[in-house]
């Protein structure tokens, strides 16, 4: 097993591994290893089942199921289809998703630890996903903004990106908005096990600042979030079938990026992992 990196702020690329077959727990845990080291680990060339992509995501921990039932696999509801793709009529998948940018999960009391998203079918062209260090962007800070950001918290808001981001389609079920209500986050997280500081934002799940009157708080938010996504602290990522992704919602954030979804298919499995802590 050898190790790559895949830029100056995130990313590694591990070879010699081939997911279908039981990991002993030595690669396992260099695999580990590299995601607390790098934020982001790929593993290319993969030719996986659903049930061998949902028993290598459940090496990292348990897993969670989306609110959005109509995306998931049968019969593993572990795993969430990202796909303009349509059987009989029916989506097969959330189209879309995610062209924000913002951390998995994050409008949970305790978002999501990490996710493994494994690419099927990608377009020729377009459809890249960038990925940013909330670890670079922290420490980038001056020190004012980061004394001024030290105890700030910001509301993170599910139903609010979902209107955004989703208005011409039905809206959320009162089941699921019951299952997503707004959550209140530190603006300066610290990684639980690498203990070191993060930026903790996004765009359009992190609805207002709180303490802030409306207009300053926006304005903050808006130049944090641009500041997080500098291309300096990017990488990013053009997907190959048998990509599989590991990256680390704690330290990172996300986005993906159109394609021409009338010319090409594009299907993505995410399994998502659950979190152990409140970002503190
Ligand atoms: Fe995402």
């Amino acid at each position: 097993m050898e190790l790559q990196p895949l830029g100056p702020v995130l990313g590694v690329e591990v070879t010699g591994v081939d997911l279908s077959e039981p990991l002993d727990n030595e690669r396992f845990a260099a695999i580990r290893q590299a995601l607390n080291d790098h934020c982001l680990v790929l593993i290319r060339g993969q030719e996986l089942t659903e049930g061998e992509h949902v028993a290598f995501a459940k090496r990292f921990g348990d897993l969670q199921v989306h609110v959005l039932k109509q995306f998931l696999t049968t019969p593993y509801p572990e795993l969430y289809v990202l796909s303009n793709k349509a059987v009989d009529g029916k989506p097969i998948g959330n189209h879309k998703e995610g062209w924000n940018w913002h951390s998995d999960w994050s409008y949970y009391e305790v978002p999501c630890f990490g996710s493994v998203l494994y690419s099927r079918e990608v377009p020729p062209e377009g459809a890249d996903t960038l990925f940013a260090s909330m670890y670079a962007a922290y420490d980038a800070l001056d020190p004012e903004t980061k004394a001024k950001i030290a105890d700030l918290k910001a509301v993170h808001s599910y139903s609010g990106y979902y209107a955004k981001a989703f208005g011409d389609r039905e809206p959320l079920s009162e089941e699921q908005k019951a299952k997503t209500p707004d959550v209140v986050h530190p603006v300066v997280r610290t990684h639980p096990e690498t203990r070191r500081k993060s930026l903790f934002v996004g765009e359009d799940i992190v609805k207002e600042i709180c303490g802030l009157p409306v207009a300053e708080g926006k304005a903050l938010l808006d130049r944090l979030n641009a500041h997080a996504v500098s291309d300096d602290f990017v990488y990013r990522h053009k997907w190959r079938v048998g990509d599989v992704v590991i990256w680390d919602n704690r330290s990172t954030m996300h986005k993906a990026t159109p394609y021409d979804d009338k010319a090409y298919t594009r299907v993505m499995h995410r399994a998502t992992i659950k979190g152990t802590d409140r970002p503190a």
